[in-house]
């Protein structure tokens, strides 16, 4: 699961009010070359939302997001998700993905949240709310202190700033929800620009560390 997200290094993050949005969008991010999706707890929809992009996206790694209980974690994990994000550290969610052997990314914001998630044994971790935080700066001065944790920033996040936050050492890929604004071909163009983008740093990382 870490594999696949730290492949692509970007996180679509998709708020569905309607299942009848779930096929035309994560169609747009196949078609544009992402097959990955963190589906967020945020509508009444998104557990059926989850079990429909399951089931009919197999070749996907979908995830739940905005996870904040241990109950909404076991339909997210009934529902078929593989990955699990949270806005901030739950340890019931911690505890639950534990058990079932899933990828748990929880939120942190805090240099104590950090270090619950380390005594947690959780060293991936989304940083929310990215730019409200501090962004740049602050995972520049996070990194000098957990030297071992690697980040998820999410929040505030577009194709203007992306690049500057792939290339940050400490980042292994980057959320938002910035591809689902639009139609379905809109979000095809975005994911495809996104896509690019994360491909070509990926050259220039090669390049400077041959
Ligand atoms: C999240 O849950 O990761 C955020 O809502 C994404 O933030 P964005 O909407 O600013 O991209």
């Amino acid at each position: 699961m870490l594999t696949f997200l730290k492949q692509y290094r970007i996180v679509p993050v998709a708020v569905f009010r309607d299942v009848e949005r779930v096929e035309p969008y994560l169609s747009a991010l196949e078609r544009g070359g992402l097959p990955l999706a963190e589906i967020t707890f945020r509508t009444d929809c998104a557990e059926e939302a989850i079990q429909i992009a399951s089931k009919r996206f197999t070749n996907f790694l979908i995830g739940a997001g905005t996870v904040i209980n241990g109950r909404q974690c076991e339909k997210a994990l009934r529902a078929g998700a593989k990955f699990i994000v949270s806005p901030g550290l739950s340890e019931e969610v911690a505890a639950v993905c534990a058990e079932a052997g899933i990828l748990y990314l929880p939120g942190s914001a805090t240099a104590t949240e950090m270090m619950r998630a380390l005594a947690l044994g959780l060293d991936h971790l989304k940083f929310f709310p990215a730019e409200a935080l501090g962004g740049l700066a602050m995972l520049r001065a996070l990194g000098a202190a957990f030297p071992q944790v690697e980040f998820l920033p999410t929040g505030g996040i577009g194709i203007s700033n992306l690049k500057e936050y792939l290339r940050r050492p400490n980042v292994f890929a980057c959320g938002g929800s910035w591809m689902f604004e639009g139609t379905p071909e809109e979000t095809e163009n975005k994911v495809r620009e996104a896509v690019a983008l994360a491909k070509e740093e990926e050259k220039n990382e090669s390049r400077h560390t041959r």
